[in-house]
């Protein structure tokens, strides 16, 4: 590939400008060097900022700016975006290379907003700027951040769920919690949880082109989004428990990306280059706990994720299972087995899971299930019970008509269900119900009716058991 530089080679190349190359170059560079902050610099949350602050105008400026650039420019709006998705026949490099439904889902999303972040400096001259995030979990921030809904800004796209734009929209409870996803040690499971919420949850709810691949970076708000995606990853990993990155995977470690430098280059990174963002990527985030430093070179093996999942019983084979905008529900007889299911409840090595395979939807349903383990009959589900178990929420993977310059490949759901089905035990019920509730974005505050643009299917239920080596 012409003009391709590894990623060191892209370090160092910045460097000189500081260094010996000063002399061959302008002395714009120069100043730009000295005007840059130390790094690293600190990635702000949203919620504190106000339209004026210079994060915000510099962002509007760099969009402008890179919305004035032909699609064919690395640097413009539109090849941005298009590096995450697109409907375009003829792909340019690294166009649809978005990673989603494996374990590279976080590693590439923070090359992907490392090297935007760098674009977003060269376009706006703002040498320290740093991505914000949009902590939509605060009770305060349920809102799309009100300078993205400012209808003359940069920030603004008509292409969104009206109610979001118009500030009566605000994301529901379950769509923005995390609590179950971090409750997972494994890499894997929780990635994948995370994945479904509040990742797929968001894109769903902001709606628009933020639901769909091709879409979504388009949406001004979707850099910040995945900032906070990005920031839940260092999360999970400082609240320690034995959680690790898949450093155990050589796949993980050192598969190549390619993206594009501030300078129009191309710059390719693998899950080594990103393991810690303070001292590899020279960036933190506002407010977090001290990050964890993991290395490529020392394998640990205590820090090597294994797990293993096996099937608790025969699947459970479900009839054609629908979901669209009514409650549905199916029963699991958990009489046979309910010995060793209290066996595994009490282990402190092995989690009970409910697994969905199959998860198929033909194009992007709009709206999310919350999932609910042995629910009494006549109880109001609540996202706040134990019997709420995490959600069914589609981005990308699992929807057909998002198979353009991919394969499809069908969604997985795990679930922990320990907590709902010991409470099911507990009160002698024998027959689990499993049900889906559908639910949309609050409008004013308050439920609204969900709209279903495609029903999602269900092609298989099983309970299966995750086993963590002890440690
Ligand atoms: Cu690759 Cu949230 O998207």
């Amino acid at each position: 590939m012409r003009n391709a530089v590894t990623r060191r080679d892209f370090l160092m190349a910045v460097g000189a400008v500081a260094s010996a190359g000063i002399l061959r170059h302008s002395i714009v560079d120069l100043d730009r060097v000295l005007a840059a902050p130390l790094p690293p610099v600190v990635r702000r949350d949203i919620g504190g900022l106000s339209a004026t602050d210079p994060i915000i105008t510099s962002y509007r400026t760099a969009i402008a700016n890179m919305k004035a650039l032909p699609a064919t420019n690395p640097l413009s709006w539109t090849y941005q975006a298009a590096i995450h998705g697109t409907t375009a026949a003829s792909l340019q490099t690294a166009w649809a290379t978005c990673q989603h439904g494996s374990n590279f889902f976080w590693s590439w999303h923070r090359m992907y907003l490392y090297c935007f972040e760098r674009i977003v400096r060269e376009m706006s001259k703002d040498a320290s700027w740093a991505l914000p995030y949009w902590n939509y979990t605060s009770p305060t921030q349920r809102q799309l951040p009100s300078m993205f809904r400012d209808t003359s800004s940069e920030l603004y796209t008509s292409n969104r769920n009206p109610a979001m734009n118009n500030g009566t929209g605000s994301l529901s409870n379950s769509a923005v919690q995390y609590s179950t996803g971090f409750a997972f040690q494994s890499f894997t499971s929780a990635r994948s949880s995370l994945e479904g919420t509040p990742h797929a949850t968001v894109h769903g709810g902001v709606g628009g082109g933020m639901s769909n691949f091709a879409g979504a970076g388009l949406d001004p708000i979707f850099w910040l989004h995945h900032c906070n995606i990005d920031r839940l990853w260092n999360l999970w990993l400082a609240q320690g428990g034995g959680r690790s990155n898949p450093l155990n995977d050589t796949n993980w470690r050192t598969q190549q990306f390619t993206f594009f430098g501030e300078n129009g280059n191309q710059v390719r990174m693998a899950g080594c280059d990103v393991l810690r963002a303070a001292q590899q990527l020279k960036y933190t985030y506002e407010g977090e706990p001290a990050q964890v430093n993991q290395y490529c070179l020392e394998l640990r093996p205590e820090l090597v994720e294994a797990i293993r999942r096996f099937l608790l019983r025969v699947r459970f084979p479900l009839p054609p299972f629908v979901l669209g905008p009514q409650p549905a529900s199916f029963a699991i007889n958990i009489r046979p087995f309910r010995a060793q299911i209290a066996g595994i409840i009490e282990s402190r090595t092995q989690t009970l899971l409910l697994q969905l395979d199959g998860v198929e939807s033909d194009r992007q349903p709009g709206i999310a299930w919350e999932v609910y383990v042995g629910l009494p009959t006549g109880v109001v589900p609540n996202s706040d019970s134990v019997h709420y178990v995490g959600n069914v929420a589609l981005f990308g993977t699992g929807v057909r008509s998002e198979a353009i310059h991919r394969q499809f490949t069908p969604a997985q759901f795990s679930y922990d269900v320990e907590r709902a089905i010991l409470a099911a035990l507990r009160s002698n019920r024998l027959s689990v119900q499993v049900v889906f509730v559908p639910r949309g974005i609050l409008i004013n505050g308050r439920p609204s009716q969900p709209r279903v643009a495609s029903p999602v299917r269900i092609g298989g239920a099983s309970l299966v058991v995750e086993e963590q080596r002890r440690r």
